[in-house]
């Protein structure tokens, strides 16, 4: 199987945690998100244990909630004891409701407006992450009304391309994130972000892309390199060395057998002893090291399950399998063409001796969950599983179509609750007046 919180029990049936995946779809209904709770707190150590391993006390890694954001997480985030990285007031509001604490928070964005800088400040936000020269005033100045310090870090930007897709590349110089190295801008905001009293600078940041495989070589390493020299410049020049230095998430995950495996604490490892050494070389302190993985914590804790509407078979060209959900709460292959496993919970065992695409519900050709694909020839009303969707599903659903947005069940030691309910019709028409 893809991942080993996937298997087959006793009945034949597909089962997800332990748990057998038609039953919950019936004491659920479909479609359904399902969230490992185990699997994602052991992510989450996983990645603790490795950068406290490696680079020692003061490194940690903040989830990057916008990969699935609800209250339930941030409990979990907090009783982990993660850091978190936050991009909306939204974020923001939906961490404050679970109570974390706020100043293990940072917040991102590359367009804040006046109203998330002062609900931010508000709500007692940690760490600002500033994004440009004129968030660093506007920040500045809203710090200095309040008569309080704010903890900022810089995003920059190394110039370098991982080489995903580009949707999500966020490293290079043209990016719409954060300030460029190259250009000079980089320094220019270090200049002025030390001339602020109002706004204490921690170190930097940057966030070279996503779903970043071995294969796409040393983008961790050349981004640390990058930005330990500007430390060290930045040190000659203002006598400023960064506390610390965030080097963004992005390391990929398994959504097909094809896929290769990331071994994280071997890449944390190897990270750790690459700065310690150009340290070193360049005679300067080894800072702090945030990580901020999303994808990786939470993608392989997540399967969707639907139901099968009809089978529709086009002799001579192509077989279509329609389900209850789609693009409204799985948009990834629509955007991106991206792999996923999908599997019948209803009987995984049998021959896939069905070439079809799975498709959704809305009234567009491009909704496909998946192209392609094999599976035993379904009945109406049959289950079908989407693997690994724990990440960028939920948090990027929709209601086009006015299509409700499933719900999401926890399964935790070998019980499933709701954290997060279903969207009723009412709920669709709740704000139109
Ligand atoms: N930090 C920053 C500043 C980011 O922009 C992101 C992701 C992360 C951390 C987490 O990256 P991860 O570890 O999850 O790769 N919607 C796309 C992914 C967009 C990623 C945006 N930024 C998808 O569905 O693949």
């Amino acid at each position: 199987m893809l991942c080993n919180n996937i298997g087959v029990n006793s009945a034949g049936h597909l089962t997800f945690a332990g748990l057998d995946t038609t039953a919950l779809a019936a004491k659920h209904q479909t479609p359904l998100y399902l969230m490992d709770e185990d699997r994602i707190r052991a992510n989450c150590r996983l990645y603790k244990e490795a950068m406290s391993a490696s680079f020692g006390e003061g490194s940690y890694p903040l989830y990057a909630s916008k990969a699935a954001s609800f209250k339930h997480m941030y409990e979990i985030m907090a009783e982990e004891g993660m850091s978190i990285d936050l991009v909306s007031s939204g974020e923001i509001c939906t961490a404050v409701k679970a109570h974390f604490p706020m100043e293990r928070s940072f917040f991102h964005g590359n367009s804040k407006t006046d109203f998330d800088i002062s609900y931010a400040m508000d709500c007692g936000v940690g760490h600002f992450v500033i994004d440009n020269l004129t968030e660093l005033e506007a920040v500045s100045a809203e710090a200095q009304r309040r008569g309080i310090c704010q903890k900022i870090l810089l995003r920059l930007t190394p110039g370098i391309d991982p080489h995903t897709y580009e949707a999500v590349a966020t490293g290079k110089v043209d990016s719409k994130f954060g300030l460029a190295i190259e250009t000079g801008q980089a320094e220019e905001i270090v200049r002025r972000a030390l001339e602020l009293p109002a706004l204490e600078l921690l170190g930097y940041h940057c966030h070279v892309g996503s779903q970043v495989f071995d294969e796409d070589g040393t983008v961790y390493l050349d981004a640390a390199d990058i930005f330990l020299r500007f430390s060290a410049e930045m040190q000659a020049r203002y006598g400023f060395f960064p506390a610390v230095l965030n080097l963004g998430g992005g390391f990929g995950v398994r959504y097909t057998e094809d896929d290769p495996h990331v071994d994280i604490p071997g890449n944390i490892r190897t990270i750790a002893n690459h700065m310690r050494a150009r340290c070193a070389a360049l005679n300067i302190p080894m800072p702090a090291v945030l990580m901020e993985p999303g994808r990786s914590i939470v993608a392989d804790a997540g399967m969707t399950l639907y139901t099968v509407g009809t089978v529709k078979e086009v002799p001579g060209y192509k077989n279509y399998v329609s389900i209850d959900g789609g693009m409204t709460d799985n948009p990834r292959y629509a955007l991106y063409g991206s792999r996923y496993t999908v599997l019948s919970a209803t009987a995984p065992l049998s021959e896939a001796d069905l070439p079809c695409d799975l498709v959704g519900r809305c009234c567009e050709s491009g909704d496909i969950i998946q192209p392609a694909i094999a599976l035993p020839k379904p009945q109406r009303g049959d289950i079908i599983a989407v693997c690994t969707t724990g990440a960028y599903n939920y948090s990027m659903a929709s209601n086009y179509n006015r299509i409700p947005r499933p719900s999401v069940v926890m399964l935790r030691g070998g019980e499933d609750f709701v954290a997060v309910r279903r969207e009723s019709l009412e709920d669709l028409v709740r704000n139109d007046l």
